[in-house]
């Protein structure tokens, strides 16, 4: 059994930060072609907001890594389930992440992207936990730190639900 217990971050102040966010990225990215990775399925929601607030030309594609299963701890095994849909060689990455936790996910894709030969590779998150690393990493953008709480919404899932939420729920789970 589980249920949201407190709404950690709503809808409108996730509108605000998604659009500084896209601004800074734009800022950054001026002049560049950027290829903009969703790293599914938990970043699309966030995606989405984010790409229309980067005023500038960019390719998408998508990737998709496992990492938890349907429980909360992180298994530190990263396994590519979907992969680019074209080489990135000597492009600009920047990869949408829905959170950073262990950081076990974003160091090993980063350092495998690094190794096809994108020019650079930057990653921005929507969340993160800095409290729960199990290993050095830190994304190059990120939208709020949060504590170390099991949270849903706006994309980010448990067993596949609540990724529909307009707003970050903090997840109560009992049996
Ligand atoms: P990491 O390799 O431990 O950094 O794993 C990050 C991934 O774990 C994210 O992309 C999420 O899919 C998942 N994850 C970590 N914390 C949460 C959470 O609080 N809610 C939902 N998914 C989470
Ligand atoms: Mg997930």
């Amino acid at each position: 059994m589980e249920k949201i217990s407190r709404i950690l971050i709503d809808e409108e102040s996730i509108a605000k930060k998604v659009k500084e966010l896209g601004k800074q990225i734009e800022r950054d990215y001026a002049g560049k072609t950027p290829v903009v990775v969703a790293i599914l399925k938990g970043s699309i929601i966030f995606y989405a907001d984010l790409v229309r607030n980067i005023n500038l030309p960019m390719r998408f594609d998508t990737m998709s890594v496992s990492s938890y299963g349907s429980g909360t701890v992180s298994s530190g095994n990263v396994k590519i389930k979907k992969d680019l849909a074209k080489d990135i060689c000597g492009e600009d990455v920047l990869l949408i992440e829905d959170i950073i936790d262990s950081g076990n996910t974003m160091k090993a894709l980063t350092s495998l992207l690094e190794h096809r030969g994108a020019k650079s590779i930057k990653v921005c998150s929507f969340l993160d936990k800095p409290s729960r690393r199990t290993t050095d990493y830190k994304a190059n953008y990120v939208g709020y730190e949060i504590p170390d709480e099991f949270v849903v919404g706006y994309g980010l899932d448990y067993d596949e639900k609540y990724r529909n939420l307009p707003y970050v729920g903090i997840l109560e789970i009992t049996d």
